[in-house]
């Protein structure tokens, strides 16, 4: 049979990685997908840049070309590969490489979570598949997990490690008590972290990933947009501390979860779908505690299967590289079925995806670490934990450091049992309007993990 063509879009550490991989394992992988995978060509913005980075592996024949709509429409080739990154040219060539009748395969989550929606419609519309195990968490097969693995299962929720920039930070900040800009700096040095990492340490590159898994797991529309996202950029080394010292480590998780809420009626309790990344406070002793550096993990729950966690390299040229090949194989594999005996993009038939909303911030339910500043002076304890009762809210642990020597100023840390957000939002504004309040709270969410 004769190879599948494909056209690779981009050459950065992802292209390469692909070429290496496909060059190394080619007779494995044609074993696997029943014919051989070639690369026929390649679109680069820079053609001298590219064919210095790829020349050594696809050596100097290869066609490289800097008109990307040409590649990914060429009639030759059956599979485009985009891997050029960004959104507004991809979301283009994309778009055009469906037109063309291609199948699609990307790692561009950003893409997917931005613009999702429209790209599988158009696919669907159009017969062709597009594959992105590549998009989430690098080389861990969690789309084919959620997507195949875990259908029997109605997902509970998931809660993951996507973003190994900050887990690196936040390991580095744990294991010697740097601060978060020096911690930064050690990860910008050893190139994890983009020279601009705000994606990174801002959760929005793992609020991407997460919204496409929250879509695949609950059968819901992609809504990048209504997650909600918070960095680790503010995480001092004390909340670092502290938090171990009650036994608990910090990590940037995304969390997603189905949860009802309401008043029950006759038709049963209303249902939502909470969709936040954030810093968070889990007990030390869970697996995903110990989840360290660059690599990442997620813990998916299914009523049926229980806990089930997936671990492994998050980013990285051949561990990427192994997702997008994955994806080759499978795109190989099924192409030639009727495209409704495929497996539907985001798991669920696309006439069968729910509407069940995203729930506001406000309105999630979980744990809280709170750390104040306070002046050392008798009622200001009874101030702060009666107007925690007030709310409704109780606490777990308490922890007070002595004041540093010369200094009437003490620490106050809190862990409060599940509460709803909204409760603790009061709570902390009432909290800062005391005289005795020399800072403003830190509020960090806690999950058991249970
Ligand atoms: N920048 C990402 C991370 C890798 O640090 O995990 C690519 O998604």
């Amino acid at each position: 049979m004769t190879p599948i063509r494909i056209a690779l879009i981009g050459t950065g550490t992802v292209g390469g990685g692909l070429l290496r991989v496909l060059a190394r394992n080619q007779e494995e992988i044609m074993r696997r997908a029943g014919r051989g995978i070639v690369v026929a060509r390649i679109g680069a913005r820079d053609v001298v840049k590219a064919r210095r980075a790829v020349g050594p592996v696809s050596g100097p024949d290869l066609p490289i070309d800097d008109d990307l709509h040409a590649v990914a429409t060429d009639p030759s080739i059956e599979i485009v590969v985009e891997l050029i990154g960004g959104i507004v040219d991809a979301r283009r060539l994309v778009l055009a490489a469906i037109g063309a009748g291609k199948h699609v395969v990307t790692a561009n989550k950003a893409l997917l979570a931005l613009h999702g929606n429209e790209i599988f419609a158009a696919a669907q519309a159009r017969g062709v598949m597009v594959a992105f195990e590549a998009a989430v968490a690098g080389g861990i097969p969690i789309i084919k997990a959620l997507r195949e693995g875990l259908t029997a299962n109605r997902v509970e929720w998931i809660a993951g490690i996507i973003n190994g920039t900050s887990n690196f930070i936040l390991s580095s900040m744990r294991d010697s008590g740097a601060s978060f800009a020096s911690a930064l700096a050690e990860a910008q040095a050893l190139g994890y972290a983009e020279s601009d990492p705000t994606f990174d340490i801002e959760g929005t590159d793992a609020a991407h990933k997460l919204s496409i898994l929250s879509a695949i797991a609950f059968g819901i529309p992609m809504q990048f947009e209504r997650a909600y996202t918070e960095g680790i950029s503010q995480l001092t080394a004390d909340d670092i501390r502290y938090a171990e010292e009650l036994g608990y480590r910090i990590k940037l998780l995304g969390i997603s979860r189905r949860v009802e809420v309401g008043e029950s009626n006759e038709e049963g309790r209303a249902v939502g779908i909470e969709l936040r990344v954030h810093p968070t406070l889990i007990p030390a002793r869970r697996l995903l505690a110990n989840v360290e550096g660059v690599m990442n993990a997620i813990l998916v729950k299914g009523d049926a299967v229980g806990p089930t966690l997936y671990y492994g390299a998050g980013a990285g040229a051949e561990p990427t590289a192994s997702a997008v090949v994955a994806d080759l194989v499978d795109v190989t594999r099924l192409h030639t079925a009727d495209p409704e005996h495929r497996v539907p993009h985001l798991a669920f038939q696309p006439d069968a995806l729910s509407s069940t909303p995203i729930l506001p911030i406000a309105e999630v339910r979980t744990a809280y670490y709170l750390r104040l500043r306070v002046a050392d002076q008798p009622g200001v304890l009874a101030d702060i934990t009666r107007i925690l009762a007030d709310g409704g809210i109780s606490i777990g642990a308490m922890l007070q450091k002595e004041p540093e020597a010369g200094t009437s100023a003490t620490d106050i840390i809190m862990l409060t049992h599940g509460t709803i957000e909204k409760r603790v939002d009061a709570a902390i504004v009432r909290i800062e309007a005391l005289a005795t309040a020399l800072s403003a709270v830190t509020r960090i969410r806690v999950e058991d993990l249970a």
